[in-house]
């Protein structure tokens, strides 16, 4: 073990047993959502099953709640709900990655769990990034002694060398296949493939995507799977301009196709989506949400997380000593281009004390008072005008579900908790089965929203999953109330459970 992984590893060890002795800090914490053991965390890495569990990796600062170096931090799970701390897996410490180990995927290869991850390290024109592979026995993993294994003199054309990463590696007829993000030399973002017979030597086999529109820069933390007989890929490119109608937003957006990848010719055919013609959808509405990662599960489903923050928005309290959480892994299914997520089915035995309920037209109803924010509520409304408010409160801070039936649009509204950060609010429209480009809706009412809280985070599966809005908040005080408001002219009906370990 290397000085700098060592550091790291006692940095975690000081701040578990911080948590361990501190309820103000435990009670800060989600409940049933991953959250870093204290310093920083962004994108999920290496969310893999490897000898019996899963495995989620993490880009890790552990010396302090802003992003710093990158290690990968480590986790396993048996449930997708309760995550075991495990050693730091990488720190920043050869040459080919002492600028820092960025983010990667992984795979079971011979037995052994395979790593492949970025590593960002410095020549006489800059930064380069460039990729490199440790193997491990899903405790201790091991840097091989040739990194880095791709650079740029594997590649065939001049690009940005500061912008080539996050390779996502996956197993197909006995080799194993590679895509990175990349930066052309016109500022665009593309996806490039590589192939290996051995995991040792890589040989290039082309683009197979790339901003033909220009309507983004890099794309960031490629994701490719097979689901439904389609192969859905997912890619996070930077620099987007916002569309209402499209619900992108400035900045960084998590995308995803649907169509095929031939392996021969390296090209990705994207699917036209139904509704609008375009190929490109938004994986997910809120503000929180960027970077997914998925994991093809041994028992046929596929599982996907994602960085539960925004670059753009960073709202952790003053006195945190830790900042970074992952969304509720999702299972995922496509239908006619569509995605749909739906939280891990997991999430059933951890649900207790059920109640369902109806509220008039008109009414308002306190669902708990002072009560811990970890719950599930199912609202279904059958009117197809008025809105529909849900609010957290505890003390002088709130937070703001809102859905407005008029416009066809779902709001939340942090501006009133501990911090509002740089986007307090965000606006989205609804998607339904028939519309889910949002665009000339025909549709009534029959909304269904399942709505999913834990500590600091508001998950909303919309319509059986077509539309996910994804926000988190934070509050002073770990008790709330919670009331809705039926500002429409007919009955909303409801079920509430209660989110819980069982023993
Ligand atoms: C995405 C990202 C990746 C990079 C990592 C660095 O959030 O920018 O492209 O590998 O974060 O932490």
């Amino acid at each position: 073990m290397t000085d700098t992984l060592l550091k790291a590893q006692k940095k975690q060890d000081e701040l578990t047993g911080i948590i361990a002795t501190s309820e103000e800090i435990k009670d800060q914490r989600p409940l049933f959502h991953f959250a870093t053991p204290g310093g920083w965390c962004n994108d999920p890495n290496g969310f893999s099953e490897f000898a019996g569990k899963i495995h989620l990796f993490y880009q890790y600062h552990p010396y302090s709640t802003q992003w710093g170096p990158m290690h990968w931090g480590h986790v396993t799970s048996g449930d997708f709900l309760k995550w075991q701390l495990e050693p730091v897996a990488l720190a920043p410490d050869c040459e080919a990655d002492f600028k820092g180990c960025f983010s990667g995927t992984a795979i079971e290869y011979e037995g052994k769990h395979l790593l492949a991850y970025t590593g960002v390290s410095e020549n006489e024109e800059g930064e380069v990034q460039n990729q490199c592979l440790a193997f491990g026995d899903g405790k201790n993993y091991k840097k091989v002694s040739s990194q880095p294994v791709i650079t740029a003199r594997d590649i065939p054309f001049d690009y940005i060398h500061a912008h080539f990463r996050d390779p996502k590696i996956w197993k197909k007829d006995g080799k194993i296949y590679m895509i990175c993000g990349l930066k052309q030399k016109d500022g665009k973002g593309c996806l490039v493939m590589f192939e290996s017979a051995d995991a040792k030597k890589w040989t290039y086999k082309g683009v197979i995507d790339s901003s033909r529109d220009g309507l983004s820069t890099m794309w960031e933390c490629p994701d490719i799977s097979v689901v439904n007989g389609k192969e859905l890929l997912i890619f996070s490119p930077q620099e987007m301009k916002e569309n209402y109608q499209l619900g992108f937003h400035d900045g960084n957006n998590s995308i995803y196709v649907s169509g095929k990848l031939d392996y021969e010719k390296c090209i990705f055919t994207r699917e036209r989506r139904p509704e609008n013609n375009y190929t490109a959808a938004l994986v997910d509405y809120g503000i929180d949400f960027y970077a997914p990662e998925s994991l093809q599960l041994s028992d046929g489903r596929l599982i996907m997380t994602a960085w539960m923050q925004a670059w753009e928005s960073y709202i952790t309290p003053e006195n945190y000593i830790w900042s970074g959480m992952m969304t509720l892994p999702r299972e995922l299914s496509l239908k006619n281009g569509r995605l749909y997520q739906k939280p891990v089915r997991e999430l059933e035995s951890w649900k207790s004390d059920a109640r369902a309920g109806e509220i008039a037209g008109g009414k308002n109803e306190c669902i708990f008072k002072k009560a811990r924010r970890h719950f599930e509520l199912d609202l279904k409304s059958q009117s197809a005008s008025g809105q529909i408010n849900l609010s957290l409160a505890g003390g002088t801070e709130k937070v703001m579900l809102k859905i407005n039936l008029d416009d066809k649009s779902i709001s939340f509204d942090r501006s009133e908790s501990l911090v509002a950060g740089k986007i307090p609010y965000r606006k989205a429209k609804i998607r339904t089965e028939e519309n889910a480009g949002g665009e000339n809706s025909q549709t009534g009412g029959k909304f269904k929203f399942q709505i999913i809280c834990d500590t600091c985070s508001l998950e909303v599966f919309i319509n059986d999953g077509i539309m996910t809005f994804t926000n988190i908040f934070f509050m002073s005080d770990v008790l709330s109330d919670l009331v809705i408001e039926n500002g429409t002219n007919q009955s909303l009906t409801y079920d509430f459970w209660k989110i819980q370990e069982k023993n």
